[in-house]
């Protein structure tokens, strides 16, 4: 597995990650086999994806007690990233959502991201966070940066966490961070089909060497060629009303990827390689995070660690998807 700094920071990882928002299983992703999600992380680490990424959030704390268990005796070998800023404690905060019975309050104000973090230390069973990222912003209103941003380096001085990170953020939140401090690492949606973060997100990480970790790049799996037009969405699930997973759209996806049988048999890999493949070639500051909780997954994108596809490969892929949205959005 090749690796990548992250940020200016001392830390490296593989330039694939694990994300465990299925681990969390409920109603996003449906019930899980908690045993298997955790030879799964065992797996993953094995392999060279030693950054594991959670957050309180994902199956309200189950996927952080699943992680934690994964982790108990191997702690050191992982980079563990978790998140603060989505509780569900009190009423405080803004731009709230149901699920699964709870409802969800974005809140960066110091008191409650300090919560969230002694929340998060005992479900990981573990006395530090390597990164620690905000999850969203308040759209409106909310904590100032200036004081999230403060809490957030006094957790560093306290040796509670070791690097900092925002997640859905733009370039003037950017800007406002780095006016009080370091920040290493930004998490952003990024797929070969969602391309939004290179107009000005990608160049901003580049210029500054905060590392951008891609989340979603298969597509939350439509990208790996195994779902069909014949899958049937449950309902409430994550894949509901996903742009790509609407019929009109997987056709598109499912055509193009068919297209690409050639490349599998060149590289001798699985389709989800060459778009992982794909995904960390397009920048040497992006970090792709996969998530996966089913051993033969992670065994399989392991394999894309070390593929390196030829330019005119890279570009004709680059090509297709720019086809496919263009007609998406037509
Ligand atoms: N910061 C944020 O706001 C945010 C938002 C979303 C995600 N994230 C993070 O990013 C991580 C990755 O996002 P994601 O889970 O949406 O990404 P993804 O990698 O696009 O999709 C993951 C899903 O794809 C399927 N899959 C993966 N490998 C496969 C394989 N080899 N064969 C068949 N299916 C395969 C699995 O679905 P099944 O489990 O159904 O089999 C897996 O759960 C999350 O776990 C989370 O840590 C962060």
């Amino acid at each position: 597995m090749k690796t990548r700094k992250i940020g200016q920071s001392d830390l490296e990882a593989g330039i694939l990650s694990l994300g465990a928002w299925a681990i969390g299983g409920g109603s996003w992703w449906g019930e899980n086999d908690d045993e298997l999600s955790i030879k799964t992380i065992h797996s993953a680490l094995d392999k060279g994806l030693t950054w594991i990424d959670t957050a309180p959030v994902y199956g309200f704390g189950h996927s952080e007690e699943v992680v934690g268990k994964a982790l108990k005796d191997r702690r050191s070998r992982a980079i563990l990233s978790t998140k603060c800023g989505l509780q569900w404690r009190n009423q405080q905060g803004s731009d709230s959502f149901s699920r699964d019975g709870h409802e969800v309050y974005r809140n960066l104000s110091a008191q409650s991201i300090r919560q969230d973090l002694e929340d998060s230390l005992r479900r990981l069973q573990t006395d530090y966070i390597d990164i620690y990222y905000t999850h969203w912003q308040a759209r409106k209103g909310g904590a100032s940066i200036e004081e999230t941003m403060t809490e957030l380096l006094k957790m560093k001085q306290e040796g509670k966490i070791r690097v900092i990170g925002a997640s859905n953020v733009n370039t003037a939140h950017l800007d406002e961070y780095l006016k009080y401090g370091r920040l290493d690492v930004i998490q952003e949606k990024f797929s070969m089909v969602d391309r939004r973060i290179e107009s000005e997100l990608l160049p901003y990480c580049e210029e500054h060497q905060i590392t951008l970790q891609t989340y979603s790049p298969l597509e939350q799996g439509l990208l790996t060629g195994k779902i069909r037009m014949d899958y049937v969405i449950p309902a409430g699930s994550v894949h509901e009303n996903k742009f790509w997973w609407i019929a009109e759209n997987r056709k598109l996806v499912i055509d193009m990827l068919n297209g690409w049988s050639d490349l599998t048999e060149k590289y001798g890999c699985a389709m989800g390689n060459l778009v992982i493949a794909w995904t960390a070639a397009r920048s040497e500051q992006i970090n792709v995070l996969g998530g996966a909780r089913k051993l033969e997954q992670v065994e399989e994108n392991a394999k894309a660690g070390d593929l390196i596809l030829d330019k005119a490969d890279l570009d004709r892929m680059t090509r297709d998807a720019d086809a496919i949205i263009t007609t998406s959005q037509s």
